[in-house]
């Protein structure tokens, strides 16, 4: 009987996919490993396939769809962005392509905010000074930080996420510019108290900036040399969208020699490598890739890649479909 069933591949354990929701539906070809599936693992059970659950460790490119052969009809993405799927190769293909958005928009805009806190008034470096026994006594002089309330926030991608740092960017007096390819309508711009700025004037006029675009060809190195150098020496860069869209080496090198006050970083060029001249810079805050990881999220989000992984295979229309 299980035999009938179409063949899936889940690349690895994930909260909110539970045997129970794929059972009677799938039949998942091997038990989900509790680390990134290995890529020569994934082309290996991928013959044959007619779905892949994957994470954006798992890279689905055209030598991967071409193990899978004809049979494959849904890549669910356990993630909003996409940038480990070939989308172009997939449609093509008439593979459908799925992502995980709005589950995960206000716990990564949270997150975000907090790492824009946390640079500005030098979180790490002053709790790691605290850990390491130097905390003798209250300092007139000790961490000083950059003010949050009532600065200028620069969001780069006023999506979803960028809208909802928006709405908390608010609350705390903000005025707020962003960028994105094209402004919004007058009555988005209004609703949501932002101002359009071409992304060089973006970055010389805020005193934070956070990203919160896509990975995509063209948004691979927005931030590189010049553009941080544009930067006001006393700004605070958060990036809660992919480490490429920074120049890690430039960053390194801006935060070492003072050209900006601090770095929120959530995301990395080659995860889980993280680049040295980042890793000894006090003034950055680094974190280990958690935009979504609340429990309540992470669950949210295997439900809805289970889902449109089985509304594709049943033959209707997924909830978050990519193309
Ligand atoms: C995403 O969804 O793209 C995040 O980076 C991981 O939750």
């Amino acid at each position: 009987m299980s035999s009938m069933l179409p063949k899936v591949v889940v690349t690895r354990r994930l909260p909110g996919i539970s045997g129970a929701r794929l059972a009677g539906k799938v039949t998942v070809a091997a038990p989900p490993p509790d680390a990134p599936m290995p890529p020569e693992e994934l082309l290996r059970l991928a013959p044959g396939t007619s779905g892949i659950l994957c994470t954006l460790a798992d890279r689905i490119d055209r030598p991967l769809m071409d193990a899978a052969g004809p049979s494959l009809k849904v890549v669910s993405n356990y993630a909003v962005g996409v940038n480990n799927v070939d989308v172009a190769e997939a449609t093509r293909r008439g593979i459908r392509v799925c992502n995980t958005p709005d589950v995960l928009t206000q716990a990564t805009a949270d997150l975000g905010f907090a790492l824009m806190l946390a640079a500005a008034r030098k979180f790490s470096e002053a709790e790691t000074a605290l850990r390491a026994g130097e905390f003798t006594g209250w300092d007139p002089w000790g961490f000083l930080g950059v003010p949050v309330y009532g600065g200028t926030l620069g969001i780069v991608g006023l999506g979803k996420i960028g809208a909802a740092v928006a709405v908390r960017a608010k609350g705390f007096g903000m005025r707020i510019l962003y960028h994105n390819r094209r402004p919004l309508p007058a009555d988005r711009e209004r609703i949501l108290s932002v101002e359009y700025r071409g992304l060089d004037e973006l970055l010389a006029e805020s005193d934070f900036v956070i990203l919160c675009v896509p990975l995509t060809p063209e948004t691979r190195g927005l931030i590189g040399r010049e553009r941080l150098a544009r930067m006001k020496r006393t700004a605070v860069l958060v990036n809660i969208a992919r480490g490429e869209v920074v120049d890690e080496g430039a960053l390194a090198d801006a935060l070492a020699e003072r050209g900006i006050f601090a770095a929120g970083l959530d995301v990395y060029e080659k995860e889980p490598v993280v680049h040295p001249g980042l890793l000894a810079a006090p003034s950055a805050v680094l974190l280990p890739h958690v935009g979504s990881a609340t429990a309540e999220t992470r669950e949210r989000m295997g439900r809805l890649a289970a889902e449109n992984l089985l509304a594709v295979l049943s033959g209707t229309e997924p909830f978050s479909p990519v193309n």
